[in-house]
Order: structure tokens, then C-alpha cells, then sequence
């Protein structure tokens, strides 16, 4: 009997969400202090695939449940790798990425069980399938949790890798002239991002100028935000989060909660603040230099944050 482990980290992303759905570039980059872990072990013979995720108390058989988001993800990579008969086969899922956080959970998850099942399958001397095959198969999965996901979290999570992304293009790699730190918080509010995207999508059906410009300025926001990132301008990077964040508000993306820890990061000695995915609640970014982190982030957890993450961009 063997055992597989597969992991996909998680993202956040770090400018340009929502206007990345109407064709704007966003920059997003993986978290890997946080991740998805699935541990793929072989079965009697007979007693078909399952997948256990004791996290959300999931426990799916592949044939019984075929269109569910776990299952689906096994079968479009057993597809891929050939395997017509179902395999007896016992995934479990595990993951410390808040789920609902704006973080890339559900992509994380995706893309580590597609991981294991290629790491499992003995390819002989066929190659592994790629990370665009992997990615591929992620953001069909995306399309079930979300309707029109932009593509963005499958693509950093699949690729580990800070990545400039628009929409339809193939994802850029830009580099990190010089590492700057984010204090990630929590609101633990769980977010739809569906939900979220959906409310966007009708304001912007009702007021397209109105939207346009906004995405326009996001937009703006994120070339900026790579210009100083690849000449290693971070002290550039707080005010343009302040100015992104400004705009998220003016899409109706923020709530209270967000304002309010955002405000505490600011108030604490963070150059910049702003939500981070779809908003409304989920996950907050600050941009921090390195001697004050830990001040930011008691801050955040004395103002009831429900957690913290601490995470260094570029090496
Ligand atoms: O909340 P998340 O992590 O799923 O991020 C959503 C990002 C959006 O730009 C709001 C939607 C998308 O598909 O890009």
C-alpha cells in the first residue's frame, strides 16, 4: 500500500481584484505559510474512490457524488492521466486556509488533489502533465464554485509563483527587486465570492461609465504597483494599496469590519491597507515594513482579528 501527499499553497492577491474580471491586470501572490494538504493512500481492491475532508465534513464517493467539486477534480485528472476504471483509492483533504477568506481555498484544494492523483499514478516514462494541464483542470473547477472566475486564483496557486495576470493571456512573471512583508488578517467573516461578484456585475450593468472608470483606475493601481515592485520602490506600494482600497470601496466591496481592521493595521504602522479577494468580508492586506510587523499584527488580533498571517514576498 502506498501513500501519495500533494499540496497547493494559498494567494492572496495583492491588486486588482474584481476589475481583473472585466480584463484588468491584477498581481496575486502564493502563501505558502498557509496550504492545502491531500494525502492519497491505495484501498482493498473493490472499494471504489472516496475523498474525506473532515474540515468541512465532507466525505464523497467518486461515483456516488460524479459533479461534486472533489470528485470532479479527480475525475478530470484521472482522464487526463487515462485511467478508465475507477481506482480504489482514499484521498484526505486537509487545510489551514481559511475557507471563504478570499485565500484560494477552494483552488488550493483542487489543485492538490489533481497533484496527487499525478504524483500517484505510475506514468512510466510518460512525462507529467504540466502545470497548464494542472491549472486547466483547477479553473474548470473554479467555473462550478464560481460562474465567471476571472482565473486568477487557480493561476497563482497552480504556479506558486507571484504572477501579473489579465484575464485570457498566459500569466507573467515579473521580479521582486527587493522583499517587502504582509500581515495578512482575518476578519472571519466567511464571504460568497459568487455572491459578491454577482452584486458587481449588476451595478455595473446599471452604471457602465460609472464602473468602467473604476475598473480604469484599479487597473492603473496595478501597473503602477509592478513598476514599483520590479524597480524595488516598496515604500511605493502603501499608498497605492490606500488608493486601491479607495476604489474597492466605491464598488460596494468593503463592510465595516474590513474598514475597521484596515484602519487599526494604518494606525499601527502599516504603510498601506485593503481588502484582499472578493471583499465584504474574508481576509485584509497590509504592506508593513519588516520592524513593525509584529506591532501590526498584535494590533490586529488585540482589535479581534480572528487570525493572522505573516508572509515575506520575493526572496
Ligand atoms: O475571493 P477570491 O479569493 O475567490 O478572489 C476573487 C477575486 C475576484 O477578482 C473578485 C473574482 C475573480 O474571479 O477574479
Amino acid at each position: 500500500m502506498t501513500t501519495t501527499t500533494a499540496t497547493a499553497p494559498g494567494k492572496v492577491i495583492l491588486f486588482g481584484e474584481h476589475a481583473v474580471v472585466y480584463g484588468r491586470a491584477a498581481i496575486a501572490v502564493p502563501v505558502a505559510k498557509v496550504k492545502a494538504t491531500v494525502t492519497l493512500t491505495d484501498a482493498p481492491a473493490g472499494t471504489g474512490c472516496t475523498i474525506a475532508a473532515p474540515d468541512i465534513r465532507a466525505h464523497v464517493s467518486l461515483s456516488g457524488q460524479p459533479k461534486d467539486p472533489l470528485a470532479l477534480a479527480v475525475r478530470l485528472a484521472l482522464e487526463e492521466v487515462g485511467l478508465e476504471a475507477e481506482p480504489a483509492w482514499q484521498f484526505t483533504v486537509r487545510s489551514d486556509i481559511p475557507i471563504a477568506g478570499g485565500m484560494g481555498s477552494g483552488a488550493a484544494v483542487s489543485a492538490a488533489l489533481v497533484n496527487a492523483v499525478f504524483a500517484h499514478c505510475d506514468l512510466h516514462d510518460r512525462a507529467q502533465p504540466d502545470r497548464e494541464t494542472v491549472n486547466r483542470i483547477v479553473y474548470a473547477i473554479e467555473k462550478l464554485h464560481h460562474t465567471n472566475p476571472s482565473g486568477i486564483d487557480n493561476t497563482v496557486v497552480v504556479y506558486r509563483q507571484p504572477v501579473w495576470f489579465v484575464r485570457g493571456q498566459p500569466p507573467q512573471r515579473f521580479e521582486i527587486a527587493r522583499p517587502f512583508h504582509l500581515v495578512i488578517a482575518d476578519t472571519g467573516i466567511a464571504s460568497s465570492t459568487a455572491a459578491v461578484v454577482s452584486d458587481v456585475r449588476r451595478a455595473w450593468e446599471s452604471a457602465r461609465l460609472v464602473y468602467e472608470e473604476i475598473f480604469d483606475g484599479i487597473g492603473e493601481i496595478a501597473s503602477a504597483a509592478r513598476r514599483a515592485i520590479v524597480s524595488g520602490n516598496v515604500d511605493a506600494l502603501g499608498s497605492l494599496m490606500r488608493e486601491n482600497q479607495r476604489l474597492l470601496r466605491q464598488l460596494d466591496v468593503s463592510a465595516p469590519e474590513l474598514e475597521r481592521l484596515i484602519a487599526i493595521a494604518e494606525e499601527a504602522g502599516a504603510a498601506g491597507a485593503k481588502l484582499s479577494g472578493a471583499g465584504r468580508g474574508g481576509n485584509l492586506i497590509a504592506v508593513v515594513e519588516y520592524k513593525k510587523v509584529e506591532a501590526v499584527q498584535e494590533a490586529l488580533l488585540a482589535a479581534g482579528a480572528a487570525g493572522t498571517v505573516i508572509t515575506q514576498v520575493g526572496s
